[in-house]
């Protein structure tokens, strides 16, 4: 798939974020644990979810709209073809594990960003008590009952934190997670489990107690916004200098990108569920490191890297979750962009114009920050690879158009 992009007037109007897919698919997986059924309201349409749902149905359970009734369950190797699609998928082993006693998981492998490992993942589940066996590509975990532990996350991985919480809830005894990852999505997730009987304290801090309980009941839960997709839009309007509304926003989840956004000179006024955002003056160049939530999020790093790209001045760019997330960065310097990379640091001095040229997505935010350059260059970008978009936004062209944008998607 393509993505064309014209040089664009200022972004005018209002843009709704979704359901934020990053809470979807633990919420997805998580509904594995409970014998009844959940409904689960608005989990966003993209490939990422429906890949999902896929491996899902593939192990007996049956989704029909919001509802999910995996009573059915009868399986628990995960298919290769479908895992390979979206990594979230290995968010899969704990329930399958805590339900049945085993998960087969074709490992994830890495992806263009970064190696993605799966070591806490696994640390974690051993700890509890899980045999793991990794052979010819495939991890085989088993337990017949997972049991309590105290566990020390080296890093705070958002996907360890939510199987480890995963397998706690229903294993015998007390689990202690610390150095959790505290993102937003995590204590969705928790919020989730705890409406179905789980007794889960301190989401969303770095240390999470989870006690374990015999059995979860089905309910129904609402997904939060999704803070990346609204973010995305935020810089849209930011770089196009335009004002308007994003709609459906948590703004205390935004707190680190408002704080930028501000430094640079963009006014936001929160409004009930809404953002304003007023970025008709000049901007100025800041510096951003991303970092584990509260951070500035590493999944907002390529699209801020557009706006930095037309700033005034010089601004750093330092990537500390993923060793490899300037893939962008190479076809920003197409557009006529001037940014030097060392290692995981990227300086970018603010030019004048960017031009219109060919350019590639390689993964799903770079997809999205080549199309935020392509609105303020001279002439026409075409973005090819623009099927990573899909992963990642629920209408990404039509949304950024009803604000003014001009932007198609094409099929190849
Ligand atoms: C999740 C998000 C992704 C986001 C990322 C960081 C989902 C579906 N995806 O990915 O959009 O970019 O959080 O905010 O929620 N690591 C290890 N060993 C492990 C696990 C992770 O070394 O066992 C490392 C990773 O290689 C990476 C860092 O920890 O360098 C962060 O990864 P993690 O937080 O686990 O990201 P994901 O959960 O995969």
């Amino acid at each position: 798939m393509k993505i064309l992009v014209e040089k664009s007037e200022p972004l005018k109007g209002e843009i709704s974020a979704g359901g934020s897919k990053n809470a979807a698919l633990p919420i997805m997986a998580a509904s594995i644990l409970c014998a009844d059924k959940c409904s689960i309201y608005n989990i966003p349409n993209l490939t990422d979810t429906d890949n999902m749902k896929n491996i899902m149905q593939s192990l007996g359970c049956v989704i029909k709209g919001n509802e999910f009734d995996s009573s059915n369950l009868c399986g628990f190797e995960a298919p290769y073809e479908e895992v390979k699609k979206l990594r979230g998928s290995f968010l899969l082993a704990s329930p399958l594990l805590a339900r049945v006693g085993r998960a087969q998981i074709p490992l994830p492998g890495g992806c263009p960003i970064g190696t993605r490992p799966i070591d806490l993942h696994l640390k974690g589940l051993r700890a509890m008590g899980a045999k793991i066996n990794a052979t010819h590509g495939v991890v085989d975990i088993s337990c017949k009952r997972l049991k309590g532990a105290r566990i020390y996350l080296d890093f705070p991985s958002v996907g360890a934190t939510e199987n480890l919480i995963m397998a706690a809830v229903t294993a015998k005894g007390t689990t202690v997670i610390e150095n959790a990852a505290q993102e937003p999505e995590v204590e969705d997730l928790c919020d989730f489990l705890n409406k179905q009987g789980a007794h889960i304290l301190g989401a969303g801090s770095g240390t999470i107690n989870i006690e374990g309980i015999k059995k979860l009941k089905g309910v129904s839960h609402h997904i939060i916004p999704d803070r990346i997709e609204a973010g995305t839009y935020l810089a849209a309007f930011a770089i196009t200098r335009g004002s308007g509304r994003v709609k459906n926003v948590r703004s205390e989840h935004q707190k680190p990108l408002m704080a930028k956004f501000t430094e640079m000179g963009v006014r936001l006024y929160e409004d009930g569920e809404d953002l304003l955002i007023d970025a008709t003056g000049t901007e100025k160049s800041v510096n951003i490191k991303t970092m584990p939530y509260p951070g500035f999020p590493t999944d907002m790093q390529a699209q801020f890297s557009s706006v930095l790209s037309v700033a005034n001045g010089t601004g750093v760019v330092v990537e500390t979750v993923f060793e490899n997330r300037f893939l962008h960065i190479s076809e920003l310097l197409r557009m006529g962009a001037d940014i030097r990379i060392d290692g995981r640091t990227s300086v970018i001095e603010g030019v004048k114009r960017l031009t219109g040229a060919k350019v590639e997505a390689f993964d799903l935010r770079g997809a999205a920050a080549l199309a935020l350059a392509g609105l303020v260059a001279e002439g026409e970008t075409e973005i090819s690879g623009a099927e990573h978009i899909m992963r990642g936004y629920e209408d990404f062209c039509g949304k950024l158009r009803g604000a003014g944008a001009k932007i198609t998607a094409q099929k190849d």
